[in-house]
């Protein structure tokens, strides 16, 4: 059988996002916006909306990539930390940030997920946001955000989704098999760049599963969110009392 750099173990796969976001941290911003056709900042949005961070509050937004929702986070007051395992997006996060004046302190940090620098109970609120999905073992990374969240603390997952909707699921199965290889090519001279995307998720739980995971976990008040006909969603869970 032929093989395919996809069809790898979750390290393997783990290895290869690190490479792929390392490469095209530069220009991650710009894919991002086309292939969500600028839908992703909506998304992002109803993710704060959820969270509803307060002044006063600390927060960490995991794979926290260029820094969109670390950002948001620290614009409202939030005493804020941005963790991802990707130098070159952490630097763009950096440079991104210098330029605007914050609400509170925001500091971008590099590690891992899978294994959270911080200790347990630490955070009003943690959010991921298309990174879970990228774990090379999600329910661990599920597990890790459950420690560091304070008790009465919230938990938020923004990732793509699997449309219950047959039809609906279809075609977006297309759209990402047929279309984003082909962003990846033309703004990284490379198809399979993003065409990670249809493959992780077939590997991901989805919101479901996460939802499931959730509960499984303890988490109380665990419900999916549902965006655009579920192509993407938000799992949102709090750590009991
Ligand atoms: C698709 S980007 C999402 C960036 C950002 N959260 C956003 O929504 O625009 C995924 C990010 O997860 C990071 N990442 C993947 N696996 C990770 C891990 N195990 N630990 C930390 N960061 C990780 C990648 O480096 C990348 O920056």
């Amino acid at each position: 059988m032929a093989s395919n750099r996809y069809y790898d173990s979750g390290e393997q796969r783990a290895a290869r996002v690190r490479d792929l976001f390392d490469t095209i941290a530069s220009r991650y911003d710009l894919i991002n916006d086309l292939q969500s056709f600028g839908l992703h900042r909506h998304w992002k949005r109803r993710l704060l909306q959820l969270a509803e961070a307060r002044p006063g509050q600390r927060a960490l937004d995991l794979c926290c990539g260029t820094g969109d929702v670390t950002r948001a986070l620290a614009q409202r007051g939030v005493e804020t930390v941005g963790l991802d395992f990707s130098q070159p997006m952490l630097a763009v996060a950096n440079a991104r940030t210098k330029a605007r004046s914050l609400g509170a302190a925001i500091q971008f940090l590099r590690g891992d997920a899978q294994q959270i620098p911080f200790p347990d109970n630490r955070f009003d609120l943690v959010t991921i946001s298309y990174g879970l999905r990228n774990l090379a073992d999600w329910q661990l990374g599920l597990r890790e955000m459950q420690r560091v969240t304070r008790p009465g603390g919230r938990i938020l997952v923004l990732d793509f989704g699997k449309p219950d909707n047959a039809i609906w699921r279809g075609i977006y199965f297309a759209y990402l098999r047929r279309f984003v290889p082909i962003l990846g090519r033309i703004f990284c001279g490379d198809a399979d760049t993003h065409g990670y995307i249809l493959e992780s998720l077939l590997h991901y739980a989805a919101q479901k599963g996460v939802a499931a995971k959730m509960e499984e976990l303890g988490l109380t008040r665990v419900r999916v969110v549902n965006l655009t006909g579920g192509i993407m969603s938000i799992n949102y869970g709090e750590k009991p009392l």
